[in-house]
């Protein structure tokens, strides 16, 4: 029959996950500064506007005493954020170790840390207990602030064990769940000593997503051949319990972009950036520092096509803006030091007294800087190993209507499924294709370069990080109506 549709009133959205839209700096007792946070997940909620918002998340510090609690809340408060805290063990087992350690370089198909698998196997059981501590943290939290009606949107693989916690807490809340990552093949999310339960736990939820088709059949997969359960078109069933599972690809508040192009600040610093880069191509890599990003890859393929092509060493540079992130998990320490020697290596070997061909920051560039360098650079070069999506593929497309500059996108980002018909799509593990399409990129012709941009353009700005929230909490609301009827035949 017909679809029933909520769009229209602002319903009151309480979104659950580990990041807060802000991260808190210390100065002194009781007084704090907030900072924008970096990663996709804040800035597809950022663009979300159409709810009444409140955000659950761990503060990103550890607050040990009452005093500064209470004023850290008071700050969050005027931003509708609520901060759960967590005590540095936890942080240190839940954080740096279940969720960044194993999760996240199992989900990405990284698997676990090779020098010291045995030291995690052994740590195994105790971060998934702090694991489930946190997740029923957040639950109180949840608890607390939780209205009758209310969706509560849980996000991310570090609250997998959230939406049971929650049923328990209240069987009439509305859960959903998203990953923002990829759910992989069944085959390697057997391997997880907590398969079960986690399983267990996010079917708890009445709605489940994922930003590709891919990542949904793969977790219907893991449901029905590690759990035994029986997967239907609709999702998966359990002793009469549906749970529904569907792909809602997420994308970014294209606007937002689109107007700062043309704020006198950033209209300056496009104009400093041209300036500074005359008379060469700009290649720009904007990451995470992240062992998923393929940084290393990314640098030795431009390597690979400088070796190849010396007449473009002084007329191209490669601008990696590498921010870094959980710098307390030994992983990515490592990368740091090895992204930096490589980069050191390239360099003293084609640089001159002028020039280098490759300019690598370690920090995050204010969004009316970003923007400036995603509209005045010629190519974008996103080389993900695996990416839930890569919105920083779409910030580049959103930025690029007067300059139609090429996006070169990994086939294993989800992008690829949507900016694919536009993009280069390469596999950054083969670093002879990577550096054999940044020739192609650099001499590609305006009509086709043209061509492509208004491929991507028209998805970009036609499904937005608004959109995408809009249908995900619709869906999950026709999905509790329909649970209802079905119980009540
Ligand atoms: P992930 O969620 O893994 O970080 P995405 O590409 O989906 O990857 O999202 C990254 C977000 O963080 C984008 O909105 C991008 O603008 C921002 N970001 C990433 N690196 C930087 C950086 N060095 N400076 C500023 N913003 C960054
Ligand atoms: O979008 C992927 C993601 O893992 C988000 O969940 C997270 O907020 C972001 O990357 C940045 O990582 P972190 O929150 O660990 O700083």
């Amino acid at each position: 029959g017909e679809r029933l549709d909520f769009r229209t009133s602002k319903q009151r959205l309480l979104v659950v996950a580990n990041r807060l839209p802000v991260s808190a700096v210390r100065h002194g007792e009781d007084s704090w500064q907030l900072e924008m946070s970096v990663g996709g997940l804040v800035t597809a909620l950022l663009g979300v506007k159409e709810f009444d918002t409140r955000w659950i998340g761990w503060a990103g510090v550890n607050v040990p005493d009452e005093i500064g609690q209470k004023a850290l809340a008071k700050a969050l408060d005027e931003k509708r954020c609520i901060p759960v805290f967590l005590d540095e063990e936890v942080v240190h087992q839940y954080y740096n170790g279940y969720c960044n350690n194993i999760l996240w370089p199992l989900f990405h198909y990284i698997g676990l840390p090779q020098e010291d698998r045995l030291a995690t196997t052994r740590s195994f059981q105790s971060q998934f207990d702090a694991y489930k501590k946190a997740n029923q943290l957040f639950a109180d939290v949840v608890n607390e602030h939780y209205e009758e009606g209310d969706v509560v949107w849980c996000h991310d693989y570090h609250l997998m064990f959230l939406p049971k916690c929650l049923k328990e807490r209240n069987s009439k809340m509305k859960v959903g769940w998203f990953l923002h990552t990829p759910f992989p093949s069944s085959e390697i999310h057997r391997m997880l000593p907590s398969r079960l339960e986690l399983l267990r736990s996010v079917l708890a939820a009445d709605l489940v997503g994922f930003h590709t088709y891919d990542y949904a059949r793969h977790f219907v997969s893991a449901c029905t051949r590690i759990l035994g359960l029986e997967g239907t078109p609709e999702g998966v069933e359990d002793q009469g319990k549906l749970t529904r599972i569907a792909a809602f690809p997420v994308g970014i508040d294209s606007e937002r972009f689109i107007k700062a192009l043309e704020l006198p600040e950033v209209q300056d610093h496009m104009k400093v950036l041209k300036q500074r880069f005359a008379g060469r191509k700009v290649m720009l890599g904007v990451d995470r520092l992240d062992m998923i990003k393929g940084i290393p890859q990314k640098i030795l393929a431009f390597e690979k096509f400088l070796e190849e092509n010396p007449n473009w060493c002084n007329k191209v540079v490669l601008l990696q803006i590498a921010v870094p992130t959980r710098t307390d998990v030994p992983e990515y320490q490592k990368l740091t030091s090895q992204v930096h020697e490589i980069v050191g290596r390239i360099n003293g070997r084609f640089g001159s007294l002028t020039a280098v061909p490759i300019h690598h920051l370690d920090r995050s560039l204010d969004f009316h800087e970003l923007c400036a360098l995603y509209a005045v650079t010629d190519v974008a070069l996103v080389t993900s190993l695996r990416d839930g999506m890569n919105l920083v593929s779409y910030e580049y497309v959103a930025c690029q209507e007067s300059k139609k500059g090429v996006l070169i996108l990994s086939e294993f980002a989800g992008a690829a499924q949507s900016l694919g018909a536009g993009a280069i799509l390469v596999n950054p593990w083969n670093v002879t294709e990577v550096a054999s399409s940044i020739g192609y990129a650099l001499n590609m012709p305006a009509d086709e370069r043209e061509k492509r941009h208004h491929h991507n353009f028209k998805h970009v700005i036609s499904h937005t990080a608004q959109e995408w929230a809009a249908t995900f909490v619709s869906e999950l609301n026709v999905t509790i109506v329909e649970a209802q009827l079905r119980t009540r035949q």
